[in-house]
């Protein structure tokens, strides 16, 4: 006689889960992350990669339609706004995620720094932190650039003046570089493609490293062995509810404030403010010249380089770090005060 075996029913999704985790090994993402990581302060740098991936999606669809041919990128830019589909919404979305995405990395680095999650063993991992942090940077300013009216014209004016102050080492800017490609291009190049692949290629690193030494513990709980713990699936589940949020504020703003475009640009005049987070540098000009916008950033640059090296205290803590965070929050302060006395400034001349 035939005897039937009993197996628990399992539901087609879970089968189906099961199908796909034997081929792409998906269950590996469960790995467990400690409760004090679960909240909107460590999700910043959760964020910071939706941001990253809001940017990529909404900059394929503008780089469908803009021309960076320099006699007529301006236009395009135009027609975007003017003559495409959703274009107007889609370029606001783009601009208004590439000023969140700067904001959510330098929180996220502001985290990290005050919650001492940069000690042994995540150095290296701060390392490529403010790599990344540059290139976002290097991102906001191509992009200032493509737009080709009189803001991306007298930023490019600066940065060629600066890149001048470096001598040999600032070639890549010389446009005797490529004499048949107009420097315009090869800025679209390094803004389409060459900066977001260093930054995924380094986000990739930093999310196995992230991986490795798992998150770091509470400061004010080290290494506690009775801590709740999640899936990271949920962690991202959170990070995903966030990303709407986020996702919904600049679809707002885009709607609301859509970002202008000036006329074609003349050559020879300062009568524009960069975007607000390059304001702090520009007092500086303002005060000792061109070259306070590089040793302004040269400066802070090196302090972040020099983070991991010269604070060997092993305390999270902050009030167990006092001189760390002093350093820190007068460098905050300093940026905070140097933006808002550009905010009250009138553009002044400073180029030959
Ligand atoms: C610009 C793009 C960046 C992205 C997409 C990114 C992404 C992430 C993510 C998802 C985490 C996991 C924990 C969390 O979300 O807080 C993390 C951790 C970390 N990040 Fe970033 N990050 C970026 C920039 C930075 C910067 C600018 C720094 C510092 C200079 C930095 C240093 C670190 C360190 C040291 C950790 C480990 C911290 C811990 O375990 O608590 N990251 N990053």
């Amino acid at each position: 006689m035939a005897t039937t075996v009993d197996t628990p029913k399992r539901s087609r999704r879970a089968r189906a889960a099961d199908v796909l985790d034997e081929r792409l090994g998906l269950k590996a993402l469960q790995y467990p992350v400690p409760e004090h990581a679960n909240n909107l302060g460590w999700s910043l740098g959760g964020l910071t990669a939706a941001a990253l991936f809001i940017l990529i999606a909404t900059g394929i669809f503008l780089t469908q339609f803009y021309n960076p041919t320099p006699e007529v990128a301006n236009a395009s830019v135009r027609q975007i706004v003017t003559g495409v589909w959703a274009g107007r919404f889609i370029r606001g979305v783009h601009y208004w995620t590439a000023q969140a995405m700067y904001i959510l990395a330098a929180l996220h680095l502001l985290r990290v720094f005050f919650t001492g999650s940069y000690k042994r063993p995540r150095e290296a991992n701060w390392l490529i932190g403010v790599s990344m942090f540059a290139l976002v940077i290097g991102a906001l300013f191509t992009g200032t650039v493509l737009k080709w009216d009189q803001e991306g014209f007298e930023a490019l004016a600066h940065n060629l003046e600066i890149a001048r102050l470096f001598g040999g080492a600032g070639f890549w800017f010389d446009p005797k570089l490529a004499a048949n490609v107009p420097l315009l291009e090869r800025l679209t190049v390094a803004h389409i493609a060459i900066i977001p692949g260093l930054i995924l290629g380094l986000f990739a690193i930093h999310g196995m490293l992230i991986k490795r030494h798992g998150i770091s513990p509470s400061p004010t709980v080290p290494d506690e062995p009775g801590e709740v713990r999640e899936p990271f699936t949920h962690h991202l589940r959170r990070i995903g509810a966030f990303a709407l949020i986020l996702l919904a504020a600049v679809g707002v703003l885009a709607v609301v404030r859509p970002p202008g475009v000036g006329a074609t640009p003349i050559e020879g005049i300062e009568i524009t403010k960069p975007l607000w987070m390059f304001w702090w540098m520009f007092t500086l000009e303002n005060k000792i010249g061109l070259k306070g916008i590089l040793y302004g950033s040269g400066a802070l640059f090196a302090l972040l380089i020099a983070v991991p090296f010269v604070d060997r205290n092993p305390q999270r803590w902050w009030r167990k770090r006092p001189v760390a965070v002093a350093l820190g929050l007068l460098v905050l302060t300093a940026i905070v005060v140097l933006t808002i006395m550009e905010a009250l400034t009138t553009p002044a001349s400073h180029l030959g």
